[in-house]
């Protein structure tokens, strides 16, 4: 197996013709050694340095919760003493939301908890997680805090993830593998899994074969072939889809998340979560589930601002991988990492280093002031794009 080759030495080339060969079968010396270069530790800052930054580094949602969840979360402190507290039915409500029965939720401090959660739950006896690169790197930190590996499957030259390749990995190391773990929208590229890969993907592995969706972006979806997986949660499959509070809801500092999932696998998820989530987020939560409009305008603000910067971006001569997030990646055709340093130096902060896309800057879409700061100092910063015509 070609474990040790560097994915940027063998270069983008995806497919499933090339997929076993060259996926990546990763002890978890390397998934560290990777997310340690990816993860710095976040920049302690004074509040009022925060405050005046730019802040898309973190796919946040920069307009902050809707007034019906600040009511919902300020009338709810009057818990904050309390250990037995109402908790406005938080699994009920996200059960309701989604036409399923409570059995089928687990809620999480974030999805975040969810994702360790499911690694604790399915990593056990040396298995593996089998995912595609790149991908959500913070699954990977998970991975290797269980002392697990991964097996990684390229994505294909236009960052789509290679489906028949995954599902060649899966049969070919179907023992070693604990479950399978799909971002749609992912992170970092922001490009989607249409609902024809993921049957397609559901039908071609291992029946008992545990998969979670992460569908942490899904609300920013335009795209009529993406549709959510929770229907395939009831297929008598082992399949989990997990969702977060953090993106459309703006609760990402306050920690909620959820996964609906098989009963068994909640059962079994269940004894690993650590049920720390706090009495105002499941108030605010509730009332989030309901504030329909609030998610609309966000969404359409989100998804206008990036296509405005994102055109921006390509008449400067910078492709930009078509996103259908509330983020996007623009290829800068040099190393990445002094560049987000002479960005913050601008008071703009973006996307840290997603290994192996060393040349691509994930940027999160935030407001229309803190896009045109960071045009701006793309201008400054990246040379030849204030006079780079149309290409
Ligand atoms: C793909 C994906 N999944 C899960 C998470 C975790 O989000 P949270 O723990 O805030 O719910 C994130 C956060 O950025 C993410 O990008």
């Amino acid at each position: 197996m070609d474990g040790k080759r560097s994915f940027s030495r063998r270069g983008f080339v995806g497919g499933v013709a090339t997929a076993l060969g060259y996926l990546t079968l990763d002890p978890a010396s390397r998934a560290w050694a990777q997310s340690a270069t990816a993860r710095a530790p976040r920049p302690k800052l004074s509040t009022d340095e925060y405050d005046t930054l730019a802040k898309l580094a973190n796919n946040e949602n920069p307009y902050g919760p809707s007034e019906a969840v600040m009511k919902a979360m300020t009338q709810s402190f009057k818990y904050a003493n309390r250990y037995g507290y109402p908790d406005g039915g938080i699994t009920k409500a996200i059960a309701e939301h989604h036409g399923v029965k409570e059995e089928n939720v687990l809620i999480g401090s974030g999805s975040g908890e969810i994702l360790d959660v499911a690694c604790n739950t399915y990593l056990r006896n040396g298995r593996k997680i089998l995912s595609s690169e790149p991908s959500y790197d913070v699954i990977f930190e998970h991975v290797t805090a269980y002392k697990a590996g991964t097996i990684r499957v390229p994505s294909l030259p236009d960052f789509r993830q290679d489906i028949p390749g995954l599902v060649a990995a899966a049969r070919a190391y179907s023992r070693d593998i604990g479950f399978i773990y799909l971002c749609s929208p992912n992170n970092p590229t922001g490009r989607i899994v249409t609902k024809q890969e993921i049957a397609q993907l559901l039908d071609g592995i291992p029946r008992d074969m545990p998969v979670l969706i992460d569908e942490a972006y899904f609300h920013f979806v335009e795209d009529p072939d993406y549709e959510t997986s929770i229907p395939h949660v009831f297929e008598g499959r082992p399949v989990m889809v997990t969702r977060t509070f953090s993106k459309i809801a703006a609760l990402a500092g306050m920690r909620l998340g959820y996964a609906i999932a098989p009963k068994e696998m909640i059962s079994d998820m269940r004894p690993y979560a650590t049920g720390t989530i706090n009495a105002i987020v499941k108030w605010g939560g509730v009332a989030a589930l309901t504030d329909t409009e609030t998610q609309a305008k966000v969404k359409r603000l989100t998804v206008d601002l990036r296509k405005r910067t994102t055109a921006e971006l390509q008449s400067l001569g910078y492709a930009v991988i078509p996103s259908e997030a509330n983020f996007f990646m623009v290829n800068l055709r040099r190393p990445v990492p002094p560049v987000i340093e002479e960005f913050k130096k601008k008071g703009v902060l973006v996307g840290r280093p997603f290994p192996p896309l060393m040349e691509h800057l994930r940027v999160s879409v935030g407001t229309a002031d803190e896009m045109s700061r960071f045009l701006t100092a793309f201008k400054e910063i990246v040379p030849g794009a204030r006079t780079a015509k149309a290409g």
